[in-house]
């Protein structure tokens, strides 16, 4: 198996704000099937530390920007891990990158830059007598790594997964020399971002290959409307850009086996999964779709839009079932919503209940302003529980929409708007209502074509394995 060292800062089932977790965390297990053995480096925040065994002190030093730090070796979750502890850092209450309250810690970039000093290190060096052939840095936290390995000359190739182009770890220009950055780099063919270092842009310009993590987003992200001021860097690096969907743990999330869930085989297992969804959340008895939401909330993910059309699917004897979390007015926003009795709204995060969610829904609806994969209409691809989805980035990659078309020809598995706008997305819901009252049988077969749906990483998986062999080096 060849060596490839995975940077991440997040990764399911240790720590997790999003899909970047769940993707982190399965690709090891994916690309070992593939030929490649993957280590992860993590950054040893509290939660991460708790979950290490044993571990195996491989490498320390005195000062890693601003104190001590040591990095460990260690099998955690089913995991093979480095885990960079250092407590200056990362050592605090709250969350990856947010303190209890929510703000961002003043420190971040310094935080992610020293992750990305010590993969640059381990390419150069290796440790405990492993080094590997290329690194595979997931978006901005671990953008600085390919700038830091061409700075060391470490002999290693370099992947940059953009997971989402909104976020961009910008610092201030004076902390160049704070980052261990060199400043010839900070030139607008380098990291340098209208007067500011940009630590994504550090790895666009300066990674081997860039993916992320759809077709439709790695075009998109050559557009103004989605490029977040970057997609001319992009459109320059268009000959080494690629998009390969996520997939998802099939294992875990699996309607036959979820240990959570009443399973089921086929859509008519749902009906006991309903009730008692139903039940859980105190909705009343209705005739229409129970339609069900997981999401962070924020603006992206345009959940407001559904607030602006919910009174019409309700009319329709819709009911609506949300877990989420987020920004404060958004979550007011909901708490409102849910006053209405066939509304239920639980703000918060939990696991357990968004698999309970995704059995008893009959939709999910993930109207996002853009997605650059998202995961939650896999789940419920995989569960027959129908996906009313934008039509942008991988929300466009993965469902087939119920247009006519898509009906007659029999390969229909979801409902897709576009563009992406309250009105249309109403015309999405209507279309599952209508379809739910008056063609039940098509709605039940669009269940069952929809479960049968490839989500798992094979393809994928082979995807990254090809492009590892292009740019890995050594070996
Ligand atoms: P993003 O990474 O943009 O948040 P994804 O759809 O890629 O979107 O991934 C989100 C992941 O987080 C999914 O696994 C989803 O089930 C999970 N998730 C989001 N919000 C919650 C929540 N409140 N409770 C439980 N799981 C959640
Ligand atoms: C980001 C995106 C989401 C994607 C996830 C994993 O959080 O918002 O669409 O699925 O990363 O790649």
């Amino acid at each position: 198996m060849r060596p490839v060292l995975s940077v991440a800062s997040e990764c399911a089932p240790l720590v997790k704000t999003g899909g970047l977790a769940d993707v982190a965390g399965a690709l090891p297990a994916a690309l070992a099937g593939e030929g490649w053995q993957m280590r992860t480096l993590l950054p040893g925040y509290p939660e991460v530390m708790a979950a290490l065994g044993q571990p195996r002190k491989v490498w320390t030093g005195a000062d890693l920007f601003g104190g001590p730090a040591r990095l460990l070796a260690a099998r955690a979750a089913g995991l093979d891990l480095l885990v960079l502890d250092a407590p200056h850092l990362y050592d605090r209450a709250g969350g990856p990158y947010t303190d209890a309250a929510g703000a961002d810690w003043p420190d971040n970039p310094q935080r992610f830059a020293a992750l990305s000093w010590v993969a640059a290190l381990i390419a150069r060096d290796g440790v405990g007598g492993w080094k590997p052939d290329l690194v595979h840095a997931h978006d901005w936290q671990a953008g600085f790594t390919p700038v830091y390995l061409r700075e060391m000359r470490a002999e290693a190739g370099s992947i940059l997964t953009i997971h989402n182009i909104a976020f961009q770890g910008l610092a201030p220009a004076s902390m160049l020399d704070t980052l261990r950055l060199p400043a010839s780099g900070f030139s607008e063919n380098g990291f340098e971002f209208w007067g500011r270092i940009s630590a994504l842009k550090a790895g666009l310009t300066a990674a081997d290959r860039i993916t992320t993590v759809s077709p439709t987003y790695a075009s998109e992200l050559c557009e103004p409307e989605f490029g977040v001021g970057l997609d001319g860097v992009i459109r320059a690096r268009r000959d080494v850009l690629c998009g390969i969907l996520n997939g998802i743990d099939t294992a875990l999330w699996n309607p036959a086996t979820d240990p959570g869930i009443h399973s089921y085989k086929t859509p008519r297992g749902k009906a006991k999964n309903k009730a008692a969804l139903a039940a859980e959340f105190g909705l009343p008895e209705g005739d229409g779709p129970l339609a069900v939401v997981i999401s962070r909330l924020t603006g992206q993910k345009g959940l407001d839009m559904l607030i602006e059309v919910l009174p019409g699917f309700l009319d329709r004897g819709g009911r609506l079932a949300l877990l989420g979390t987020g920004e404060k007015p958004l979550e007011a926003a909901w708490r409102k919503a849910g006053e209405d009795p066939r509304v239920s709204v639980k703000i918060g995060y939990d696991e357990a209940l968004s698999h309970r969610m995704i059995a008893g829904g009959d939709a999910i609806l993930v109207p996002s302003r853009f997605e650059p994969c998202g995961l939650t209409q896999l789940y419920g691809l995989r569960y027959g529980t129908l996906p009313v989805v934008a039509l942008t980035g991988g929300l466009a990659d993965t469902v087939i929409n119920a247009n006519d078309a898509g009906l007659k020809a029999g390969v229909a598995t979801g409902f897709q708007f576009a563009p992406v706008t309250a009105g249309r997305l109403w015309l999405a819901l209507e279309r599952l209502c209508d379809l739910w009252h008056h063609d039940r049988p098509a709605f039940t077969l669009m269940q069952r074509r929809a479960m049968a749906h490839p989500v798992g990483w094979d393809v994928s998986a082979r995807a990254y394995a090809g492009l590892y062999a292009q740019v890995a080096k050594g070996g």
